[in-house]
């Protein structure tokens, strides 16, 4: 079945207008723009307002933009009080090193996964200082979906401003395939709208 599923994906992507028309973003003045496949951020783009998380919440030296660092840290410290873990793994990450990440993924799993899983550089949200990939303590992101601070944050994110911004089967919409660990600021009215309505942040943006 996954088979069929991943050669699905992959007609879909051959076929796509996804990294074709790209727009190019110069400097971002809300927190609701969208990055993605289609909208990439200059290689000399870094936020400005770049702040590292409380390490209570964080592994390692992690850093967001100051809004979603706020908003993060407070939705960390509520779901701790309630015994839910959540840990931001990966935060910021800049065009050089998201450049390396996708061609690491290009040389291990091939060209077609390295697209489904990772964007290439100027294409990440993780470039906006707005995205974080959580983990509970165990750190194995991978798992995730697994856990209880996953179900947690499916009712509670939205709350505090970030949205589950690749959910499954929005492939055709996102251009990436579900991601349970990563989520995106982008304030609270807006991700309460999205989350209201089950839709995606290219959605969202097409609707208002
Ligand atoms: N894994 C997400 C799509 C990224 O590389 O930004
Ligand atoms: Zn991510």
């Amino acid at each position: 079945m996954e088979k069929i599923i991943y050669i699905l994906i992959l007609i879909m992507l051959e076929n796509s207008n996804f990294y074709k028309d790209v727009n190019t973003i110069y400097s971002p003045t809300t927190y609701d723009f969208v990055v993605n496949k289609n909208n990439k951020l200059t290689s000399d783009y870094v936020p400005s307002d770049l702040e590292l998380i409380d390490n209570k919440y964080a592994y390692e030296d992690k850093y967001l933009r100051h809004e979603a660092k706020v908003a993060f840290e407070k939705m960390a410290s509520d779901a701790k009080r309630d015994g839910f873990n959540i840990i931001a793994v990966s935060t910021y990450r800049s065009y050089d090193y998201q450049d390396k990440l996708y061609s690491g993924y290009v040389k291990d799993k091939g060209f077609y996964y390295a697209d489904m899983a990772s964007a290439r550089k100027g294409h990440s949200e993780h470039q906006t200082g707005l995205a974080v990939d959580v983990s509970n303590n165990t750190l194995d992101y991978d798992n995730f979906e697994d856990t209880k601070e996953f179900t947690w944050m499916i009712n509670n994110s939205y709350k505090y401003g970030f949205i589950l911004r690749y959910p499954k089967a929005k492939f055709h919409i996102t251009g990436f395939k579900y991601e349970p660990w990563h989520y995106r600021y982008v304030g609270v009215e807006v991700a309460k709208y999205i989350h209201d309505n089950d839709i995606t942040l290219e959605e969202y943006k097409l609707n208002t």
